[in-house]
């Protein structure tokens, strides 16, 4: 294997990654965390290093099953480590990209990223303590948090609960406990739904609780918990218990910061709840978009046409008429439901989710964007 680890990596004054002109990763390592999570790490495949905020996501694309998919997660390496940069995937039941990237990618895979980008980051918003509350795999950008102020040296006063099924599900556990090792303000704490009491595991029963995060068990590691400001990254449910939880404990919530949207593959129940959730709130504008002069959108793989309004963004409209196109964040940032436009002429005010070349070939993204013709979409 040729080693990157040379005089000239260390003497090169490389430019920065540029996913609009470069946007090739070279996978350079594969970490199992634990039974279901791995970490994949990537290099520019032309000399670059990355310059990113704690805490801001990724977009790969991929192509699976000859479809191009594109779909975010969170970066769990700290920016202070440029020439590398990493993610770590939970294996979901149904979860079709993170079972492809599980069993398919290996050390020297190449892959097509966009990004860093988002806004979810402690960087921007300074404060004297912190608390980090994260379930399963959204621990991620938490994590690259932690490490960023690790590797500067910087005792920052954070505490970091994390909630897992079990102490086994626990990701980064030793990379946590080294952390509090290193600084006296650290201080992580676990919450397991199930202790799993066997004699392999060296449990740590005083930062193990059993149990779900409740406001009792979040005032053990941080009575304190009013004052802190607060990041919080897991699946859509939790976070929104983590928001019940503090708005009723009075927590002055101009101090809480979620990942707006989540990158998770939800198991295809949740999906079909939501979706149904979806549709009756589109239902209730429909009458409106009905009286106006509608715009036919043909999915031309699918052989569907559904209409949409002059003034209705291209996904919402599908999702009316009960089609599932793939998005995330549904703000014009991720790249999630990037899609073909074969005929046709879009109103797009996208966030960063697409790169200009890309619309130059004739992409763009429903999720924001207004139809100003009849459109032909390649779906
Ligand atoms: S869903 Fe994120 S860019 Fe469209």
């Amino acid at each position: 294997m040729n080693s990157r680890n040379t005089p000239q990596l260390w003497d090169a004054n490389l430019p920065q990654w540029d996913s609009d002109k470069n946007n090739v990763l070279v996978c350079c390592q594969i970490r199992q965390e634990t039974h279901d999570v791995k970490s994949f790490f990537f290099t520019p495949q032309e000399a670059s290093v990355f310059k990113f905020l704690p805490g801001q996501f990724i977009t790969l694309e991929l192509t699976i099953d000859g479809e191009i998919i594109n779909r975010s997660y969170t970066i769990s390496s700290s920016p202070n480590r440029p020439h590398v940069i990493s993610i770590t995937v939970k294996r979901k039941p149904n979860g079709i990209v993170s079972n492809w990237l599980h069993d398919n990618m290996k050390v020297g895979t190449p892959i097509s990223a966009l990004g860093p980008t988002g806004d979810f980051t402690c960087v921007l918003h300074p404060a004297q303590k912190y608390l980090f509350l994260s379930g399963g795999s959204g621990i991620t950008p938490l994590m690259s948090m932690a490490r960023s102020f690790h590797e500067l040296a910087e005792d920052a006063d954070v505490v970091f609960l994390h909630s897992a099924r079990s102490p086994i599900d626990i990701i980064f556990k030793h990379e946590l406990d080294l952390m509090a090792f290193n600084q006296t303000h650290f201080q992580p704490a676990y919450i397991c739904a199930k202790v799993d009491k066997s004699p392999n595991w060296r449990l740590q029963p005083e930062f193990i609780t059993e149990g779900m995060l409740t406001t009792e068990n979040l005032k053990l590691s941080a009575p304190d918990f009013l004052e802190r400001e607060v990041f919080t990254c897991g699946p859509a449910p939790y976070m929104a218990s983590v928001r019940n939880l503090l708005a009723t404990a009075g927590f002055n919530m101009a101090h809480y910061h979620e990942e707006s949207f989540t990158f998770d593959e939800l198991p295809v129940e949740t999906q079909a709840a939501v979706q149904a959730e979806e549709n009756a709130h589109h239902k209730e504008t429909e009458s409106h978009h009905n009286n106006a002069q509608t715009f036919s959108v043909e999915l031309s793989k699918s052989g569907t046409t559904i209409q949409c309004a002059p003034d209705q963004f291209v996904l919402d409209a599908a999702r009316a008429a009960g089609l599932r196109l793939p998005s995330s964040c549904s703000k014009g940032l991720c790249g999630t439901c990037k899609s073909k436009l074969v005929s046709g002429q879009v109103d797009m005010k996208h966030g960063g989710g697409i790169r200009q070349r890309e619309i130059d070939q004739g992409m763009f993204l429903p999720c924001c964007s207004k139809p100003l013709s009849n459109l032909v979409i390649e779906k």
